[in-house]
């Protein structure tokens, strides 16, 4: 999940591939490095830490040679740790003899390639990284051929990598190749960039294309050449990015987090719009044919995280609605349940990222199983959008926080869409009914604004649990789904151990837990389970837990006498997973904006887990 940029062209590299690497960085930041070459020295210099990007830019400040401050290309690095600990050594880039390269990925074979190619003695980190460089550097001293040397190595190396390589006599190149891990690349009146992903792209232009996996990229100042593993030229495959340029900066709120928050009425709005007709779920814009619907029989979603979250509210409402079934599986243990998978199997991965490597992979396995695939998906071009038969494109723009919010509301509402598709083509609802169902999902963009019009009324419930250290969160069907997410949304912005809890399960054993140290959330927006809802309250209440109760207007008269409650706009109550998530992710939000945490960065988090 390692943030990688390359850039040659006009421009000072320095400042280019810092100022991506800044809006790379909520994809790792453990450490942060970049080499700078074509200078007139013919070497090139690196300059790495341990630490944020900011620490780097310090350390360029105070250390950069002067010829460095006019190199015109460069490579750069931020750095999730997997092999190594977090150190300036063990930063990137890393050089061996003529080759510096960054990495992002996993090469399983790396100690076996270092006695191969007996690096031993040239190596300085603990990076499987820094091995490959070896392996490249060996090749390239037979043949001083930086494409052959490549290929070469490509051929005895195992695992995941995209690899941004510079070679010492080649000082105004760059070279590129990946095998699942993403790179994204571009040509503009600037020179030639790669990156990631496409957040560091946006500052020059608006096209781009994804390097094929196992092609190599070469790419010069006013040009670029993607070359197969025996030496022929390739075309890239021109995308336009549907972002608009610069959306990756923070538009004034303090965080990424709080302007992803408040994008949700816009992003929501978006992603159904151009999927209605006449108030009826039409994918015809994405070229999604019902036929995946209509010749497959069982569903089951695979995700991971926040993704997997949207899966559990896509599985109550088809229960409950369609009275059909719907698997909800973690894409890492998917494989290893051993699924029964045919061609009447429909997966549905939902991925923000569209690269995460657990979902991708059971992408794979169920397609080599005859399944149909759809992607829900946030960025075009991604692995997942590239491998799964159809994809729903969320219209969220780019997420930043490692914390996804948009992400979440904009896949719910095309799981709606879904849910209504299938409806109509199994003959479940008359359009009547369908309409009646979309006309309700086309009103949660407004219900999600009245929640964000709330939010001071959040922020203080919010300050009443800021020294919490455990935190349960309770509700019954389809808040206990809703309360999955927003406890992950706590928890990994807070720090604070929340759980999500079916409410009647409680006293099977962890209301043993409670005590007045450990506050509770209770979500309440489904009629037919108030009243169990709130007995479940009162069990909580009566062994001191302080309770907050979040619930539905229609539901929530007189409840102000014995409840701390927070009303949240009405909708039918399938629906009011859209404002409990909005005032859950503000929750978790001010807690962690009040403890004084980069709540965009998260300890030990990155955005995109590209590593099983
Ligand atoms: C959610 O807030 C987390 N960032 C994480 O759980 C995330 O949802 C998960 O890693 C899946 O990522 P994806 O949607 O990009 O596949």
């Amino acid at each position: 999940m390692c943030g990688i940029v390359g850039y040659t062209g006009t421009e000072k590299a320095e400042g280019v591939i810092a100022d991506s690497l800044t809006l790379l960085e909520y994809r790792g930041y453990d450490s942060a490095g970049l080499a700078l070459a074509g200078s007139k020295s013919r070497s090139i210099d690196i300059y790495k830490c341990a630490g944020r990007v900011s620490d780097l830019r310090s350390l360029l400040d105070r250390n950069m040679k002067l010829e460095d401050r006019e190199a015109t290309c460069g490579v750069g690095h931020t750095r999730w740790a997997t092999h190594g600990g977090v150190t300036d050594t063990n930063a990137h880039p890393h050089r061996v003899g003529t080759v510096t390269l960054v990495h992002n990925g996993i090469i399983e074979n790396f100690r076996e390639l270092t006695e191969e190619f007996r690096l031993k003695g040239k190596l300085k980190s603990e990076t499987d990284t820094e091995v490959v460089a070896g392996v490249l550097d060996s090749f390239y001293a037979e043949s001083e051929d930086p494409k052959k040397a490549i290929v070469q190595t490509l051929k005895v190396i195992k695992g995941t990598f995209a690899l941004v390589i510079m070679f010492a006599n080649y000082p105004d190149v760059i070279f590129a190749v990946r095998n699942v891990s993403p790179i994204v690349a571009t040509q503009s009146e600037q020179g030639s960039m790669l990156a990631s992903d496409l957040t560091a792209l946006t500052r020059f232009t608006d096209r781009y294309f994804v390097i094929p996996e196992y092609t190599i990229a070469e790419l010069h100042r006013s040009a670029l050449y993607l070359w197969t593993m025996d030496g022929k030229p390739v075309d890239p495959e021109w995308c336009t990015m549907d972002w608009e340029k610069n959306s990756s900066d923070k538009g004034g709120y303090p965080f990424y987090m709080e302007k992803e928050i408040n994008e949700q009425p816009d992003s929501i709005r978006k992603t159904i719009e151009s999927r209605l007709k006449n108030g009826l779920p039409d994918f015809s814009v994405d070229e999604i044919d019902d036929s995946i619907f209509e010749d497959t029989d069982n569903i089951t979603v695979a995700a991971c995280g926040t993704a997997m979250h949207t899966g559990l509210v896509f599985q109550n409402l088809a229960r409950k609605m369609l009275k059909t079934e719907v698997k909800v599986c973690l894409a890492s243990e998917y494989m290893y349940e051993s699924p029964v998978v045919g061609d009447k199997t429909l997966l549905i991965a939902v991925s923000q990222s569209g690269e995460t490597i657990d979902t991708l992979q059971a992408v794979k396995y169920a397609k080599e199983r005859g399944a149909r695939t759809l992607g829900i998906i946030n960025v075009r071009g991604s692995s997942i959008a590239r491998e799964c038969e159809g994809v729903l494109f969320t219209n969220a723009g780019p997420e930043i926080a490692v914390a996804s919010t948009k992400a979440y509301t904009t896949q719910l509402s095309l799981l709606y869409l879904v849910i209504a598709k299938i409806a109509m083509v199994k003959g479940l609802w008359d359009d009547k009914k369908v309409r009646e169902f979309t006309e309700s999902l086309v009103k949660t963009p407004e219900s999600v604004s009245n929640v964000l019009e709330e939010k001071n009324d959040i922020h203080i419930i919010a300050r009443n649990i800021l020294e919490a250290r455990d935190l349960f969160m309770i509700g019954r069907g389809l808040d206990y789904a809703a309360l999955q997410e927003g406890s992950l949304k706590l928890k990994e912005v807070s720090y604070i151990h929340s759980e999500a809890y079916a409410s009647g399960e409680l006293k099977h054993g962890p209301i043993a837990l409670i005590t007045q140290e450990t506050p509770v959330v209770a979500l309440a927006t489904q009629e037919s389970l108030l009243k169990k809802e709130l007995s479940n309250v009162r069990e909580v209440r009566s062994r001191g837990a302080s309770v907050v109760l979040f619930v539905k207007e229609a539901m929530s008269e007189g409840l102000e006498q014995e409840f701390n409650i927070v009303r949240l706009p009405d909708l039918p109550d399938e629906f009011m997973v859209f404002p409990a998530a909005c005032a859950l992710q503000l929750l978790a939000y001010y807690v962690s904006s009040d403890k004084g945490f980069d709540v965009d960065k998260p300890r030990n988090l990155a955005k995109v887990v590209t590593v099983e």
